[in-house]
């Protein structure tokens, strides 16, 4: 969703927001803008589009200043326009805010303010709260962070802000509610941001800004924090772990080509001093802490969304293979308005990249009111959904930037595999020579990644042929089902090409009749139990000129002399091949993506981290 930066200091404080912006704007990139204060002018400038245009319109502007807000767009209330783009001012141009998250209650707010002789220059529910906010501020003659505090009183939804006052140039009033927040605190100057990536280059210590928490950063000041409900907080402060080069490009055109290309360190990462082929075992903490929950577990329900919950389905096969408990996926969404049935010895566990996607967090909330023990799978460390289960586990892949999500995918399906195994280990539903063959095999993947990513020059070449579809299918059956999903998700997004997941069986029942010669079918068929009968399913798409790329075991004959295309990747175990298998359709929808001439790491309409509903 939107992203927020913010400083006070010593420095001028415009190229710090800028660059910040830069780093924020895989969150949202409708619109951007600035508000600085200096000698007594709260200035804002403001533009539609990338942060790039906001540069441009500043220009020719006075940028000077040591304070200062600044934000970039991923429209809610109102359409994606220079008017609608945040700062906002308050009536008086006093007070300018930034705003991530939803006002839910605010044309009810809007109407009383309306009655108080209010007017309006945007559609946004965001300046509804600013003049709120300033409403509250002179009627109770209060302070800035006063006033802020009474507002949120009376706000319904969800928000991180920051807000500026135009009559004290030292002072910045930040707060959150659902959306995160971390402020970096340096030598007399502290950095706000939606998350680290903006603070990191001048910072490694932090602090997390808790739920319902109003923090006042004052020139030369230490933090002061309080509660929407008035209660005092003593601030908490860690160290970072993330580095700088973990958000540069590193050579590559694209962030998302960089992260796909990662994989086999990222996954190497991820196993580090939890997969020990020397010592042949696999060790989780989040799992021994809780070892007797998960040996004891009725049922497991998996929530997530988008990419997270293809990863989930590949964990429910997994688990279900070898722990034997029976396992439920569910959409974040559905699952936290549809009363779920939830036992105290159910566990739930969560899935998020970013930690910070709304409905799962919501998710969480509601498993824990209703007793489950609750396991968090998160890449983002000190995000707010492993703030709040009881345990769980960090993908450790490094802050991952392209919308699209590659390198946390194949992490968060190495974690479920993981998992299951060693409960499986441990309830003793897989034998030990089962176990060891896992643990070697899984050792073995980054390496077979590396050499699948050799291909990336014939997945390039491929893609050319396959820009003219408007449409395509993704067909896989068992593991590779999830696979199919996420393959043809990657399409979506960043080429806006349609395309759909099947079971590979469920083709006859209606996609059928969707194949043509114009038709791309993009099947997994590597060596499996049911290889022979994706094999007549090609035979049946070929039957009807569809036209056929194909992601086959190495040393395969049948698949890739039916298909137009063929990707071979290294034999593995069933459930291993999805972290093999995706990375060939990765590749296949960036490159289709880069000829189409798309945004791929910025696609249109998308964000990487949906902290609204
Ligand atoms: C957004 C992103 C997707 C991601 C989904 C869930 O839609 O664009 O790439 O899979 O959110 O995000 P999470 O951070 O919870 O994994």
């Amino acid at each position: 969703m939107c992203g927020i930066v913010g400083y006070i200091g010593k420095r001028e404080a415009y190229p710090i927001l800028i660059k910040g912006l830069h780093r924020l704007e895989y969150r949202g990139y409708d619109s951007a803008g600035i508000a600085l204060i200096h000698e007594g002018n709260l200035k804002v400038y403001k533009a539609k589009g990338k942060v790039s245009e906001l540069e441009q319109y500043a220009e020719q502007k006075d940028v000077s200043g040591t304070i200062g807000i600044a934000h970039t767009r991923w429209a809610t209330h109102g359409e994606p326009t220079q008017h609608n783009a945040h700062p906002h001012y308050s009536q008086s141009e006093e007070l300018a805010i930034i705003h991530n998250g939803i006002i839910e209650n605010y044309s009810l707010l809007k109407e009383g303010l309306i009655s108080e002789g209010y007017t309006f220059q945007s559609e946004t529910d965001t300046e509804v709260l600013v003049q709120l906010i300033e409403f509250m501020k002179k009627s109770n003659g209060t302070d800035l962070s006063t006033a802020v505090q009474l507002a949120l009183n009376q706000v319904v939804g969800a928000y991180a802000i920051a807000v500026l006052d135009r009559h004290n140039p030292d002072l910045i009033v930040a707060a959150r509610k659902g959306s995160p927040l971390v402020i970096g605190i340096g030598e007399d100057e502290y950095f706000i941001g939606s998350d680290a990536t903006p603070i990191i280059e001048y910072t490694n210590r932090v602090s997390y800004i808790g739920d319902e928490e109003i923090v006042t950063i004052e020139r030369g000041a230490p933090l002061k924090i309080r509660t929407i409900g008035n209660i005092e907080k003593t601030p908490r402060f860690q160290k970072l772990e993330m580095t700088l080069n973990q958000l540069e490009k590193g050579g590559y055109p694209h962030f998302m080509l960089k992260e796909i290309f990662e994989q086999p360190h990222t996954l190497g990462d991820c196993m580090r001093g939890r997969v020990n082929v020397d010592a042949d075992n696999i060790t989780l903490a989040g799992f021994i802490d809780n070892r007797d929950k998960f040996l004891n577990a009725r049922r497991i329900i998996i929530t997530a969304c988008g990419t997270s919950w293809h990863a989930a389905q590949i964990g429910m096969y997994a688990i279900e293979e070898y722990a034997r408990i029976p396992v439920e996926v569910e959409y974040s969404s559905e699952f936290r308005y549809r009363k779920p049935v939830i036992h105290k010895d159910d566990i739930v566990i969560a899935i998020s990249q970013s930690g910070e996607t709304a409905d799962t967090l919501a998710a969480v909330e509601l498993a824990k009111k209703e007793g489950a023990f609750i396991f968090g799978i998160c890449n983002v460390v000190g995000s707010s959904i492993p703030r709040n289960t009881h345990s769980g586990c960090y993908t450790h892949v490094g802050p991952e930037i392209g919308v699209a999500s590659t390198k946390a995918f194949t992490a968060q399906v190495t974690v479920l595999t993981m998992l299951a195994i060693l409960i499986g280990k441990e309830k003793g539903t897989i034998s030990r020579d089962e176990y060891l063959t896992l643990i070697r095999e899984l050792n073995l993947i980054p390496d077979k990644v590396g050499e699948i990513l050799k291909k990336n020059d014939l997945i390039a070449q491929y893609a050319k042929t396959f820009t003219y579809a408007g449409n395509c299918i993704y067909l896989g059956r068992g593991y590779n089902f999830p696979v199919a999903l996420e393959g043809a998700l990657k399409l979506k997004e960043i080429s806006y090409i349609h395309a759909e997941g099947y079971p590979a069986a469920e083709m006859k029942h209606g996609p059928i009749a969707l194949i043509s010669h114009e038709m791309p079918v993009i099947v997994i068929a590597t060596q499996s139990d049911t290889y022979e009968k994706v094999t007549s399913n090609i035979q049946e798409i070929k039957a009807r000129k569809g036209r056929i790329i194909s992601v086959v075991t190495e040393g395969d004959k049948v698949v890739s002399e039916l298909s137009d295309f063929s990707v071979a990747v290294p034999p593995t175990l069933p459930c291993l091949t999805p972290l093999l298998s995706v990375i060939p359709l990765q590749l296949l929808a960036y490159h289709i993506a880069v000829v189409k001439g798309c945004d791929v790491d910025q696609p249109r309409n998308l964000a990487k981290s949906v902290t609204v509903e």
